[in-house]
């Protein structure tokens, strides 16, 4: 059995340590050590019989240094990743590190030149689910043909709720950490990733952005970061690229994935748990959570080839983000005669825990992706004026150039 340590367990690792309990039950893993800063989410977890005999730390470093551990995950917050990283690597041990890896290319080379031995996997799930494995295939006998393009959409409203619930959500940079949390570096980094993933021929290797436009937008007047980005790029391999995501709508419109080949096209629909082959079959699956963890596993155990998401695969999906919100020049403010504030459709929001939604952005958002256009080049009421940039080694410091001037780095009044 696998000894396990789990750093963060509240949030988004409460659903890792209940997937790796089933794996527990299953006798692959052994929780034995569970770190947070937050007591409560610690005796959350006490509760759990199958838990009483892991040892509890409030600070990671501690669980670290606990003998015995083999593999461990880390959930907590983006802006931590990097240091955490950094600790369990020193300790020796296999990682499974949480999407996005780290907010800033200059960070994931650190982590890469860190990460000699290839112990850290990046928990970009989608990778591993049977769709995916699916579409490679599928791919891979030649059912695209040459691939011409990739396009991705999504549309997940956020209510205030979203942004309260910890201090570095909606955030440039918190605690005098890089952040940049937004729905193309956050919410929808999976399908910025796996639309980029299935642009690598042989299923490991990833469509590399070359130069584009991008353009960022803040809806909400509270937030610091932006919460719409459009990216329309060229890739390596002359493919072209669209993306656009927002959390700034009245109603969810899950993701759409496309990719379009001389011969014929991939569609995913549903948030990726619906894939449309090129020869018409559909097929439905999951998101790949579990799929991702018994490949952890594997993978901890020493089977290297399991691991799809290797530190350098997060490669291109910062180098398109670091393009999207290098090109936009900052975060642009929508006017406030273009946004309006709405009640999720749900009707679940709690009153007065609204989200800020653009009207149309439904129509817009499907507009400019399958015309290859960002907002400003189609000409839209609230688009800003943005520019074309290229990928290179100063992408980093243009895009940080951009947002911390003026507007970007500061809470608007
Ligand atoms: N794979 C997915 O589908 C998915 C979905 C949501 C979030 N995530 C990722 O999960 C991670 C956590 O996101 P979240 O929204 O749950 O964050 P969060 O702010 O809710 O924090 C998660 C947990 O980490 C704990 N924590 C915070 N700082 C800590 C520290 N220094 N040491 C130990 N514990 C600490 C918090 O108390 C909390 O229990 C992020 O990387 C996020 O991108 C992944």
């Amino acid at each position: 059995m696998l000894k396990l340590g789990i750093i963060g367990v509240g949030g988004y690792g409460w659903n890792n340590v209940l997937g790796f309990l089933n794996l527990q039950a299953e006798g692959r893993v052994k929780i034995a050590a569970l770190a947070d800063i937050s007591t409560s989410a610690l005796e959350d977890c006490r509760a759990r019989p199958e838990l009483s005999e892991a040892r509890c730390f409030t600070d990671y470093r501690d669980l670290l240094d606990a003998p015995g551990l083999e593999a461990v995950l880390i959930n907590v917050p983006i802006p931590f990743h990097r240091e955490a990283t950094l600790a369990a690597l020193g300790r020796g041990l296999a990682i499974l590190l949480e999407k996005p890896a780290v907010p800033l290319l200059s960070q994931l080379d650190e982590l890469i030149e860190a990460d000699r031995e290839g112990r850290v996997m990046v928990g970009f799930q989608h990778v591993y689910s049977s769709l995916v494995t699916a579409a490679r295939e599928s791919i891979r006998r030649g059912g695209l043909g040459r691939l011409k393009s990739v396009s991705a959409w999504g549309i997940w409203p956020r209510p205030t709720s979203y942004y309260h619930r910890a201090g570095w959500a909606g955030q440039i940079e918190w605690r005098g950490l890089p952040v940049l949390d937004g729905p193309c570096t956050n919410a929808f980094a999976h399908y910025i990733n796996l639309a980029l993933h299935l642009c690598g021929s042989d299923g490991r290797s990833q469509g590399s952005p070359v130069g584009g436009r991008g353009e960022a937008y803040r809806a909400r007047p509270d937030i610091p970061s932006y919460d719409t980005g459009f990216l329309r790029a060229r890739l390596e391999g002359d493919i072209a690229c669209s993306f656009a995501f927002t959390h700034a709508a009245a109603r969810e419109r899950g993701v759409t994935i496309r990719l379009a080949g001389s011969r014929g096209e991939l569609l995913f629909s549903g948030n990726g748990r619906e894939l449309r082959l090129p020869d018409g079959a559909v097929l439905c699956g999951d998101d790949g959570q579990m799929g991702l963890r018994r490949a952890f596993v594997a993978f901890a155990r020493g089977d290297r080839e399991r691991n799809l998401t290797p530190l350098e695969a997060s490669r291109p999906f910062l180098s398109a983000t670091h393009l999207m919100l290098a090109a936009s020049g900052g975060i642009h403010q929508i006017p406030a005669e273009h946004s309006c504030n709405v009640a999720r459709e749900s009707g679940e929001d709690e009153e007065g825990d609204l989200a800020c939604a653009i009207p149309g952005i439904e129509r817009d958002m499907a507009r400019c992706v399958e015309d290859f256009l960002t907002p400003g080049e189609a000409g839209l009421a609230w688009a800003a004026d943005a520019g074309e940039t290229m990928v290179s080694e100063g992408l980093e410091a243009e895009m940080l150039h951009g947002l911390g001037t003026g507007a970007g780095l500061s809470v608007p009044a």
